[in-house]
C-alpha cells in the first residue's frame, strides 16, 4: 500500500541543460460516481523469470543499417548465444552470461563481406528491473511470429484466417496489437484486434490508373510518391514487403543468380517456384529491402514484380465510399462480446501452441488465461443549460438534439446581413435549405431577413466589394477540395467573413432536410459568435493540438483555443504556424498572451485557474515537456494555479460492462483510475461517449503538472463535463471540447489556408 505515486519529468532548459525533477503527489483516486463491474482487454503476467538477464550490446563493423540483417549476421552464431535468446537489433538478452565481458565474432553477408561483431556486457538486471518489460515485449512479439502471423507495421495478423468482401473486391486479415507493461498493480500485456484491409488491385493496375492521370514527364515521380512507403501483399505465399524503390531499369525479363549459383529471370523463377504467370513483360520492378524465410535469413534486397503485388489499407476515396466503409464495418467493427471473443483467441493460440508453450517455459514466463475484471465509477449524468431550460438527456443515446430541438440558445446572432451562393445547377437546392432555414431558425431565437442575397456562381474576389458588412457566406458546393481551400482561404486571410459550406449532395434527402437545416443554423450561429448550450463549470480551459502540414514540408501548426468565461460558451481561437527555424513554444506564447487578453477584456480580471488540455503528444515526449517555457511563461505573468493534462485518444485499452452474465459497452461518464492506469503518473480513462455500433474507446488522461491542487473528482469530473461542450455536435465527443476545436482549426488551417487566420476572426468558432 503506497500512499504516495511518484513520477520523474525530464524537462529540457534553454535547449542545453536537462533538468530532472521528481514530482510526488498523494495517491490520487476519485471516489464519485456508482460502481460499475468491468472487463478489459489485459492479461496479467502470473510469472515471469525468476534468475537475472543479462543484456548486452551489439556494434557492427562496417555499420549495417537493416534489423533483420544485423539479426542475421549475429544469428550465425548460435552455438555461442544459445537458442534462448531475445534480439531487437542491437541490445540483446540472454539467460546465460558469455564467457568474456567482450567478445567479438565474424560472419560473412550474402555478398561475401565480412563484418566483425562485438558483444559487449553492459548491465545485469535483476528479475525485478522495469528494463525486463523491453525484453518481454521482444519474447512476446516472438511468440506471435511463431504463431504463422503476420507482422505490418507493429502489429500481427493471421493470414489463414482472412474474410473476404466480395462486393468490395476486399480481404481482411484480422490480428493483434500487443504490449506488456507495469500497470498499477502488476505487469500486463494489453492486446486488442487490429484489422488489415488488403485490396484485389495489383501495383501494375495501380500504375496504370496513375499512368493516365498525370502527366508523361511526372509519372515516375508519381509513382514513387505514391508507392514508396506501402506495405503490399504476395499472395503466392501470403507475405508482406514495404516497397523501398522503384527500378525502372529492369524487367521480369531481367535474370538474377540463385543461391546454388545458376542464372534465372523473374518470369521463369515465379514460374517455376509459384507457378504465377507474368503477363506485362515490360514493367518495372519494386525493390523492398531484405527478408528473412523461415529457417534460413537471407539477407539482401528482395525484387517484386508489380503484377503479382497487391496493395493493402485504404485509399482517401475508399473511406469516403459510405457502403464501403459500412459493409467494412460489420467485419471490423466489432461489438463487446465479439471482440472479447476475438481478443481471447491470442490466448487461445498461445495456449494450444506446443512450441509457443515451450518457449514460454524455457524463459518461465506464463499469462492468465481471463481478461483482468474490476470496479470501475459512473459519474452523475450532465444537465443541458440552454437559455433557462434545463434539459435531462439520456446519456446511453449518443446525443441531445431531440431533448432541446426547437429550444432558444443561449446567444443567437442574426442572419440579416448574408449571402447564399450557389451555382446554378442548384438553384433547386438552395431554394429549399433557404424554406426550411426559415422554418427552423425561428424557435431557436436565430432572425432572419425575408430577403436573402442570393447570388449564383459570385467570383469570391467581388464579396467585399459588394458587402463590405457581411456577416456570414453560405456556398453551395461540390464536393471539390481546391474550391473549398480557394474558398476558406480567400474568407479566414484576406477578408475575414465566417463562412458555411454545404455539399449540395448532402441537402438532397427531403426525410432528412429538416435536420440538416438545423445543424447548418447551429453551425452559423456559432461561427458568427453566438452560443447554443452549457454546462455548469468554474474555470479558464485551454485546449492545445498539432497538425503536421504534410504538403509544405515540416511546418507545423497548433491550434490553440481558450475559454472566454465562466459558462466556457465563448472561446477564443488562434493558431501558432511554425515557421523555419521557429520554435513552436513562442507562437503558443504569443496566442496565450492574447488570450489571456482577451479574457481581461470580457471580464475584467484574469483567471485564477488554467488548465490546459494537450493533444497529440506521444508517449515518447511525455518526459521532455516541450512546453516547459510555456507553463514558465505564464508563471511569471501573474501565478493562476495551473494543471497540464495529456490527452490521448489513440489507446488500444476498451472497457467492457459486465450485466447480468452478457458483456456491454460501459456507459458514458464511466471512470477508471485504477488497475490499468500507471504507477508512475496521475492518469485516468475515461469512456465519455456513446455509441451506436462496436466497442467504444475510452480516452485516457495524464496530469503532468499540477498546482491547481484540483481533487481528481473534479478533474475527472471536469473533463466529462468538457465532453459535452463541442458546438458542431449535440451530444458527448471523445474528447474536452478545446480539444476538438483546437483539432479542427490546426486542420482547416494546415488542410487549406496554410498562414495565420486574422485575427479579427479569433472569438469566432470560424473553422467548424
Ligand atoms: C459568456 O461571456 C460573454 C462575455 O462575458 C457574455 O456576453 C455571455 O452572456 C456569457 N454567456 C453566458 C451564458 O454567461
Ligand atoms: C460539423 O458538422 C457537420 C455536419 O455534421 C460536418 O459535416 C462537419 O464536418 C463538422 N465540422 C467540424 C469542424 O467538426
Amino acid at each position: 500500500c503506497n500512499p504516495f505515486k511518484c513520477s520523474t519529468v525530464q524537462v529540457l532548459y534553454c535547449n542545453s541543460f536537462v533538468l530532472q525533477v521528481t514530482l510526488c503527489l498523494p495517491l490520487v483516486l476519485g471516489s464519485s460516481g456508482i460502481m460499475v463491474k468491468l472487463t478489459t482487454n489485459y492479461f496479467r503476467l502470473t510469472s515471469r523469470p525468476q534468475w537475472a538477464l543479462y543484456q548486452y550490446h551489439v556494434g557492427y563493423s562496417p555499420e549495417m543499417e537493416a534489423r533483420r540483417l544485423r539479426s542475421a549476421l549475429l544469428f550465425q552464431h548460435e552455438e555461442l548465444i544459445g537458442k534462448t535468446h531475445a534480439f531487437d537489433g542491437s541490445i540483446l538478452f540472454l539467460p546465460k552470461k558469455l564467457g568474456k565481458k567482450v567478445t567479438e565474432v565474424f560472419s560473412r553477408t550474402r555478398n561475401g563481406e565480412n563484418v566483425k561483431i562485438t558483444i559487449t556486457l553492459t548491465n545485469e538486471l535483476p528479475p525485478t528491473s522495469p528494463t525486463c518489460l523491453q525484453f518481454y515485449n521482444i519474447i512476446f512479439r516472438r511468440l506471435l511470429k511463431m504463431l504463422n502471423l503476420q507482422q505490418i507495421g507493429r502489429n500481427y495478423y493471421n493470414p489463414s484466417d482472412p474474410i473476404s468482401i466480395p462486393n468490395h473486391r476486399l480481404m481482411v486479415w484480422p490480428g493483434f496489437t500487443s504490449s506488456i507493461l507495469q500497470y498499477e498493480e502488476s505487469i500486463m500485456l494489453c492486446t486488442d484486434v487490429s484489422h488489415k484491409v488488403l485490396r484485389s488491385e495489383t501495383v501494375l493496375d495501380f500504375m496504370y490508373s496513375l499512368y493516365y492521370q498525370v502527366e508523361e514527364q511526372r509519372f515516375r515521380d508519381a509513382c514513387a510518391k505514391e508507392l514508396i512507403g506501402l506495405i503490399v501483399l504476395t499472395k503466392y505465399n501470403n507475405r508482406t514487403y514495404r516497397v523501398d524503390d522503384i527500378d525502372w531499369d529492369a524487367n521480369p525479363q531481367c535474370t538474377f543468380r540463385k543461391a546454388d549459383g545458376s542464372e534465372i529471370s523473374y518470369v521463369d523463377y515465379y514460374k517455376r517456384q509459384y507457378n504465377q504467370e507474368i503477363t506485362d513483360l515490360n514493367q518495372p520492378v519494386l525493390i523492398s529491402q531484405s527478408r528473412r524465410r523461415r529457417g534460413t535469413i537471407m539477407p539482401g534486397p528482395v525484387v517484386l514484380i508489380p503484377e503479382l503485388c497487391f496493395l493493402t489499407g485504404l485509399t482517401e476515396k475508399m473511406r469516403n465510399d459510405f457502403n464501403m466503409m459500412k459493409d467494412l464495418a460489420v467485419h471490423t467493427r466489432l461489438p463487446p462480446e465479439q471482440r472479447q471473443r476475438e481478443i481471447g483467441k491470442l490466448i487461445d493460440y498461445i495456449q494450444k501452441d506446443d512450441n509457443v508453450q515451450k518457449e514460454l517455459r524455457d524463459w518461465g514466463l506464463s499469462f492468465d488465461s481471463n481478461l483482468l475484471s474490476f470496479t470501475g465509477r459512473v459519474v452523475q449524468g450532465e444537465k443541458i443549460l440552454q437559455s433557462g431550460n434545463v434539459f435531462n438527456y439520456n446519456p446511453q443515446f449518443a446525443d441531445w438534439s431531440k431533448e432541446t430541438r426547437g429550444a432558444p440558445l443561449i446567444c443567437a446572432k442574426p442572419l440579416d446581413n448574408w449571402l447564399l451562393i450557389y451555382t446554378r445547377r442548384n438553384y433547386d437546392t438552395a431554394n429549399t435549405l433557404l424554406q426550411n432555414l426559415f422554418k427552423v431558425t425561428p424557435s431557436m431565437g436565430i432572425r432572419m431577413n425575408k430577403n436573402c442575397n442570393c447570388y449564383i456562381n459570385l467570383r469570391m474576389q467581388l464579396l467585399k466589394t459588394i458587402f463590405f458588412s457581411l456577416k456570414a457566406v453560405c456556398v453551395l458546393s461540390s464536393s471539390r477540395k481546391d474550391k473549398y481551400d480557394a474558398i476558406k482561404k480567400y474568407l479566414c486571410t484576406d477578408c475575414p467573413i465566417p463562412s458555411q459550406c454545404v455539399i449540395a449532395r448532402t441537402l438532397s434527402k427531403p426525410q432528412t432536410a429538416m435536420a440538416i437545416a438545423t445543424k447548418i443554423a447551429l453551425q452559423m450561429n456559432c461561427k458568427m459568435g453566438g452560443e447554443l448550450w452549457s454546462v455548469e463549470i468554474p474555470v479558464m480551459v485551454v485546449g492545445i493540438d498539432c497538425y503536421h502540414d504534410t504538403l509544405s514540408g515540416k511546418q507545423s501548426i497548433a491550434g490553440f483555443v481558450a475559454s472566454l468565461n465562466q459558462t466556457m460558451t465563448r472561446w477564443f481561437s488562434r493558431c501558432a504556424v511554425q515557421g523555419r527555424g521557429q520554435e513552436l513554444v513562442d507562437g503558443l506564447k504569443a496566442c496565450l498572451q492574447t488570450a489571456l487578453r482577451d479574457w481581461f477584456k470580457w471580464n475584467n480580471y484574469l483567471p485564477s485557474r488554467i488548465i490546459v488540455y494537450r493533444d497529440g503528444v506521444g508517449d515518447g515526449q511525455l518526459n521532455t515537456l516541450d512546453s516547459f517555457g510555456f507553463f514558465s511563461f505564464i508563471l511569471i505573468y501573474f501565478s493562476p494555479r495551473l494543471t497540464v493534462i495529456v490527452v490521448k485518444k489513440r489507446v488500444n485499452t476498451r472497457f467492457f460492462a459486465q450485466c447480468g452474465g452478457a458483456l456491454k459497452n460501459p456507459p458514458p461518464g464511466t471512470v477508471v483510475d485504477v488497475e490499468v492506469t500507471r504507477p508512475e503518473w496521475y492518469d485516468f480513462f475515461i469512456v465519455s461517449q456513446a455509441v451506436r455500433n462496436g466497442c467504444v474507446a475510452p480516452t485516457h488522461y495524464n496530469v503532468i503538472y499540477d498546482t491547481g491542487k484540483l481533487k481528481p473528482d473534479h478533474v475527472q469530473r471536469l473533463t466529462y463535463k468538457l465532453c459535452h461542450m463541442y458546438y458542431n455536435w449535440s451530444g458527448v465527443i471523445r474528447v474536452p471540447a478545446p480539444c476538438q476545436y483546437a483539432h479542427k482549426l490546426a486542420f482547416l488551417v494546415g488542410q487549406s489556408i496554410h498562414r495565420e487566420p486574422n485575427l479579427l476572426l479569433s472569438d469566432r468558432l470560424y473553422y467548424l
